[in-house]
């Protein structure tokens, strides 16, 4: 098992956002969260990156481990320097004012000790470029000026940058017309398939992410309702009514 979560509680300030979530993501998974607004999806992938930022909750609960071992105490820029994991966040955060290719480059940062750098960044750059051609015309493009969908490709790019052997994105289908939502999840399957890259993507769009997903978990107001591979989901009453509209 990759990812154990267990029992998992975080708070902001006084409000309990995950009152004990428990799920768990073997080596070469691609599973999906899903859920509506608000029903701690973010928070959730937040707690996992651990990223030192003020809108990360507080962890009250539970343990997180990661490969037989509890990430809980390790320091984020640990989990990221050791390519453990990358997060695709939600609203994408990429460098409006630098390139295509400057956003690449400065990901790769989780390398810059390894004599092979410039290989490696080389080489993983050419992966990010076959997979979104769109990236590689415009790689001389500063990122503010690209569409909303190729800033999420981009965004993508990033993660597969630091190298991690493990990507969760936040809602990667948000504002995305459909032919760009299928682009990037075609996208992600190859990574998935040919380089062995485990996955966990949040998704309020359950179709879509059950379609694309092995298996998944159902989020509610901070506790997991429902979970089983896709196809079990997608024939569960009680989730076709609440997310895949009837
Ligand atoms: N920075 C914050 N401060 C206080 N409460 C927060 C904060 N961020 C989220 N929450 C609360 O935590 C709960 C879970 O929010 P979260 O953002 O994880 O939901 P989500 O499933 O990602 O929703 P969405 O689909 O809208 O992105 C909500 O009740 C939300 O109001
Ligand atoms: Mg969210």
């Amino acid at each position: 098992m990759l990812l154990d979560v267990q029992n998992l509680k975080v708070s902001y300030g006084n409000i309990e956002a995950l009152h004990g979530v428990s799920f768990n993501i073997d080596k070469g998974e691609i599973v999906t969260l899903i859920g509506a607004n608000g029903a701690g999806k973010t928070s959730t992938l937040l707690s996992l990156a651990r990223l030192a930022r003020p809108e990360a909750p507080a962890i009250t609960g539970g343990d997180i481990i990661y490969d037989g071992k509890s990430i809980l105490k390790t320091e984020p820029h640990t989990l990221i320097q050791n390519h453990l994991l990358a997060l695709v966040p939600e609203g994408r955060h990429i460098f409006g004012n630098l390139s295509v290719q400057e956003n690449l480059h400065l990901a790769a940062f989780p390398h810059r000790h390894d004599p092979r750098r410039a290989e490696i960044v080389e080489e993983t750059q050419a992966l990010v470029f076959e997979l979104f051609p769109r990236l590689k015309e415009r790689r001389r493009q500063r990122g503010e000026l690209l569409s909303g969908g190729e800033q999420q490709m981009l965004a993508v790019g990033r993660a597969l940058m630091t190298g991690s052997g493990f990507i969760m994105l936040d809602e990667p289908s948000m504002g995305l017309a459909p032919k760009l939502m299928y682009e990037m999840f075609r996208a992600l399957r190859r990574l998935n398939q040919e380089k062995g890259i485990t996955i966990l993507v949040v998704e309020q769009n359950a179709k879509v992410a059950l379609e694309f997903a092995g298996r998944g978990y159902v989020l509610k107001t901070g506790e997991i309702i429902a979970s089983g591979a896709s196809e079990e989901l997608m024939a569960n009453p009680d989730v076709k009514k609440a997310y895949l509209g009837g």
